[in-house]
Formats: C-alpha cells, structure tokens, sequence
C-alpha cells in the first residue's frame, strides 16, 4: 500500500486511523482505519456525503475529537522541519499525545491551526477580534503586547480588512461574515503554521466572498508555503483547489489521488457516483451537494458487512462485496482505490474499469 511507502514530502502521514465514539447507545466507528498523507506545500482536499467521518478525521489530528470520542488505533506521524520548532525535524505520532497535554498543545494553533465552518463557534463574542489574534501570538511567541498588535494589523491587512488599526477594537458580531471568516483565517496564522486545517471554511458564506476566501487561502499556501487539509462537500471548490484528493465513506478512504485522476478517471463507483452527481452549468450551486446518490448512507450504529458502500453500489457483486473488507488496491503512486473489482488486476495495471460518464 503507497501509505506504507516512504514518502519523503510528507508532512503528515496518517496511517491506519481509528477514532470512535462510545455511546450509550453502542460504538460509532466514525473514523475507521484511514490512511492518506498531506505533502508539504499541498492542498488535499477531503470530500464526502455527510457524517463520512471528514471533521472527526480532521479533529483527530490536532486531538480536539469531542468526548466520548477518542482515537483507539492508528498513526498520525508528523514531520516537522527545522523551521517550524515544535518537531523540530524529527517525526512526533500526533495520535500518541495526551489531547491535554503540553506537547500537543504547543503544536495546535502554532505549526497547526485550524479553522471551521462557521467563525461564531470559535470567535469570542466578549473578547474583540484584536485581543483574540494576539491572545495566539502571545501564547506561542516572544513577542511583546506591542509587537503583537502590530503583527495583528499586518495579519488584519494580509487577509484583506479595510482599516485593520480600527478593527483590531471591533466584536466578532460587528463584522459581516465574510470578515469574520477573514479574522478566522487571521487567528490560524498567526504563527505561521506548516498545515492550515480548513473544514468547510466556506459553506456559510454567499458565493462571491467563498470565491475571495478560496483564492486567498491559495495566495497565502504559496507566501507562506504551508499545506492545506480542506474538507468540502462541494466538488467545484475541489477542482479549484485541489492538488490531491481523498474520497470518504463511512469513516473509511474509498479512493484517493491527485485531483486529476479523480476527476477525470475516479475508480471506485463511489467516486464515479459523486462525479455524476455534479450538476450541469447553469443549476445553483446549491444543489452541488452530494445528494443525489441512490439511497441513504446508513445509520452509523448499521453498517453493512463487507463494502461499506454495498447496498448503494450498482456494480455490487453478492458473495463478494458483502462477505468481507475490500483491500486497498495501489494503481499507481499516489493513486489507491478501496474494491474488489480491482483486485484482480492489481499487479497488471491495467484499468477494465471506464472512468464514470461526466
Ligand atoms: N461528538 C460526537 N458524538 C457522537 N458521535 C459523533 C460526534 N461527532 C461526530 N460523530 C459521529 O461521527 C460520524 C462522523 O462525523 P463527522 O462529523 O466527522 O462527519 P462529516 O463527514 O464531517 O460530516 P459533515 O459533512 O456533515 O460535516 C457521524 O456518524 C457522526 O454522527
Ligand atoms: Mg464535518
């Protein structure tokens, strides 16, 4: 499998991920056994219908999963570069750390930050957005209260806010959302991380400020040259934005590889499923959500045995699909899809399978 290959631009290397939840009602299996690794200076983009297990993947790896979750199995191997301290060069496995301890809290907001879906659950209503974006730099730097106000102007000005001196005494409510989500992605940089986790940092924003917010997220992985973990339902900001890919589904990776081969020759028919359901030009963007695959994804306290994609999938061979776990076939470098109607070329590396009608 490319996930146990060396992979010498990898800054993190998830291997093997198991975080479930314990509830009363039985196990939620939210993220079982996922591997994928984001290169430096890349943006991988996460796709998948709701509840797949993209934010709690995300969680995991700056260990913030909510209680009564917890990570139970796996590697996330993060390596740090000289530049960025806290690794220091050397590989730290994220997933071992106490989720209070020191360790990871010297890593989280600094080398990693994250920013969510909606700022209002991440902002302080009572504190004003200056006093939020020094409180990081405080945290994680030596700088001065006066050194780190002005690096909240110049992070204030970078992320495009008009008269960012006058804002730096404004409350989150006072800002529209877009501003808000711009003070966001302000707080996440404020120390120069290496990795930019953005889960869904768009979806509750109108179109034309979700396309400034992707392209300055662009501008700034190049400036700064960090990589990027986005998790998106939407398809169109996949193609935007993407340089690889990993496709979801019930909290396992059914496919993944770089934006191109998924696009334009996706391989498990789940993938292919979601390719089809991009709506032409000329639909709301609305609609370009991924929900218009056959049947329901199902609860999560029932899954199928075998393929977990099974009872929706129309290539479903019985006996086979349903009698056992499909393996994870490698078809070329970077590129690896989760089904058996790969199996039996694996070594040939041939492709019987036409890419999905678009
Ligand atoms: N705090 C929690 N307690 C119990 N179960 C949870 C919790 N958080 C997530 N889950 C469960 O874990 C599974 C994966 O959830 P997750 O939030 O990662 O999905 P997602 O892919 O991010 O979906 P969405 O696109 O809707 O954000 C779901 O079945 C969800 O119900
Ligand atoms: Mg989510």
């Amino acid at each position: 499998m490319a996930s146990d290959a060396q992979n010498s631009n990898a800054l993190i290397e998830v291997k093997g991920l198991k975080t479930h939840f314990f509830l009363d009602e039985g196990t939620v299996q939210a993220v079982n056994g996922v591997s994928f690794s984001i290169d430096r200076h890349k943006t991988l983009c996460v796709v998948g219908e709701s509840g797949c297990g993209k934010s709690v993947t995300a969680r995991s790896i700056l260990q913030i999963v909510d209680h009564p979750g917890r990570i139970v199995e796996g590697q996330i191997l993060y390596h740090g570069d000289a530049a960025h301290n806290s690794a220091g060069g050397e590989v730290i496995d994220l997933a071992a750390l106490n989720p209070r301890g020191k360790e990871i809290r010297s890593i989280r907001g600094k080398d990693i930050s994250m920013i969510f879906q909606e700022p209002m659950t991440s902002l302080s209503p009572i504190h004003t957005v200056g006093n939020q974006i020094t409180e990081a730099i405080l945290l994680h730097t030596e700088m001065t209260q006066e050194e780190a106000d002005a690096r909240a102007v110049e992070l204030l000005r970078r992320v495009g806010i008009p008269k960012p001196e006058d804002r730096l005494k404004a409350y989150p409510f006072q800002l529209s959302g877009g501003m808000r989500q711009r003070v966001m992605i302000a707080m996440a940089l404020s120390c120069n991380p290496v990795l930019l986790i953005a889960d869904e940092p768009t979806t509750a924003v109108d179109v034309t400020t979700q396309a400034q917010i992707l392209e300055l997220l662009d501008e700034l992985k190049a400036e700064l040259g960090m990589a990027i973990l986005l998790i998106t339902h939407d398809l169109g900001v996949v193609a935007e934005t993407a340089d690889d890919v990993v496709v979801m589904y019930l909290g396992q990776v059914v496919e993944r590889g770089d934006v191109d081969s998924i696009f334009h020759a996706p391989q498990h028919p789940y993938t292919q499923a979601l390719m089809r359901s991009i709506p032409k030009l000329g639909v709301s963007r609305h609609l370009q959500r991924l929900d218009s695959i056959r049947g329901m994804v199902p609860d999560p306290y029932n899954r199928p045995n075998g393929c977990m994609f099974g009872p929706r999938c129309e290539h479903f061979m019985p006996g086979r699909c349903d009698a056992a776990d499909p393996p994870t076939i490698q078809l070329a470098t970077n590129r690896e899809v989760k089904c058996f109607l790969y199996e039996d070329e694996a070594n040939s590396g041939s492709s019987k399978f036409t890419p999905a009608e678009r």
